[in-house]
């Protein structure tokens, strides 16, 4: 997307809120903001420089989705793999294919493939995937179905009040690891889920905060 506005335009909601105006004006904003219809990316859908498919990738060939974006269970952001991680298999596999043009370009020259970024959060707002995976939450209840998306597209709102309707009522969300991966799409609760949650939630102390600080640090 053009980049219309400054990054910092995006900090203005927020800073107008925190900032100087008063608190009843504020409090009012907080009751407008949780009643009105779920602000929405939905559907973002943009067209990647590579025609990439993850429903090929990990759908068909069966990769796990940690395999590419290695780095989402030990740091707060998830990875776009490198072009290095491609070459692995294609610098065997369809060696000639037009489609992987841009791939091979890529690494000869070092140049990293301008991929579009589709998950964005604004930056006032903190958000750890870690936490999230280790807590047993899918990446299915963030993401959808990727494994049969030929091109990725944004299936859930990302705003605060999705963050918070999963935060007051995590247990339909909860696997047990000991059982099924959080890369698993085929996952859905079995019927004693409320038990396993219940049980989770207390063995892991899980405890998905409400309050403003934690996500806007
Ligand atoms: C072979 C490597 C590979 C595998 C395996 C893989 N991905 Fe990806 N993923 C990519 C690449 C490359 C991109 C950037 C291009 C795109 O959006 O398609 C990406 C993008 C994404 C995005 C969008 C990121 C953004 O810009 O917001 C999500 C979400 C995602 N992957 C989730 C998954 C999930 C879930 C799995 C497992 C089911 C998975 N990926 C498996 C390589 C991979
Ligand atoms: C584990 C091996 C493996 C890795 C890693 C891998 N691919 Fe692939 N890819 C394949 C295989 C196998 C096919 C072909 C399947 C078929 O059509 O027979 C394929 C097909 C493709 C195609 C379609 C090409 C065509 O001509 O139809 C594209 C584009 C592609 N991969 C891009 C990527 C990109 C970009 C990455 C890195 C983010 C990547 N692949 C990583 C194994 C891999
Ligand atoms: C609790 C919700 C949640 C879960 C679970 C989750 N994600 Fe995300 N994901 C997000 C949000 C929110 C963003 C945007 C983060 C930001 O802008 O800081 C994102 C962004 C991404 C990106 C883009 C990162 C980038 O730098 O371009 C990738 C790739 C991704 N997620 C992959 C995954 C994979 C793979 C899994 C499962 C192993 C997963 N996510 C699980 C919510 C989630
Ligand atoms: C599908 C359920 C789900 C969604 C959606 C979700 N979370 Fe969470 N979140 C959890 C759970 C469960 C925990 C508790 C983890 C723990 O206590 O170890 C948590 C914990 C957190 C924490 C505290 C841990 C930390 O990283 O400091 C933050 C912050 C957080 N979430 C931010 C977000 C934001 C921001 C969003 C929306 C973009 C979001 N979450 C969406 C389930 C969810
Ligand atoms: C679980 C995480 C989470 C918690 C807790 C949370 N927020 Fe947010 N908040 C977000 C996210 C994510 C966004 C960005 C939403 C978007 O892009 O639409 C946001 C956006 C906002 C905005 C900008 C609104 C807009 O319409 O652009 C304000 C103001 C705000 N939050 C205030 C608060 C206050 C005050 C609290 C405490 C009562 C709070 N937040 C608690 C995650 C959270």
């Amino acid at each position: 997307m053009a980049q219309i506005f400054p990054k910092y335009v995006n900090a203005i909601p927020f800073v107008l809120a925190f900032g100087f105006i008063g608190t009843g004006v504020f409090a009012f904003g907080v009751v407008w903001y949780f009643g009105s219809p779920k602000y929405t990316d939905v559907g973002y859908r943009p067209k990647q420089p590579v025609p990439f498919s993850h429903r090929l990738h990990a759908g068909e060939l069966g990769m796990d989705c940690r395999y590419c974006h290695a780095s989402i269970e030990v740091s707060q952001e998830a990875n776009i793999p490198p072009t290095q991680t491609c070459m692995g298999c294609h610098s065997m596999v369809l060696t000639d294919s037009e489609k992987l043009q841009l791939v091979r370009d890529s690494a000869k020259s070092d140049e990293p493939i301008e991929w579009v970024r589709i998950h964005k959060l604004p930056q006032y707002s903190y958000f750890d995937h870690s936490v999230h995976l280790r807590a047993g939450v899918g990446c299915y209840s963030c993401h959808g179905k990727v494994t049969e998306m030929d091109v990725v597209e944004q299936k859930q709102p990302l705003s605060m009040g999705w963050c918070l309707d999963c935060h007051r009522q995590p247990e339909n969300h909860l696997r047990d690891l000991a059982s099924v991966t959080v890369t698993d799409m085929t996952w859905t609760p079995p019927d004693n889920q409320a038990e396993i949650a219940k049980r989770l939630i207390s063995e892991k102390r899980l405890n998905p905060p409400e309050d403003c600080s934690a996500c806007h640090q």
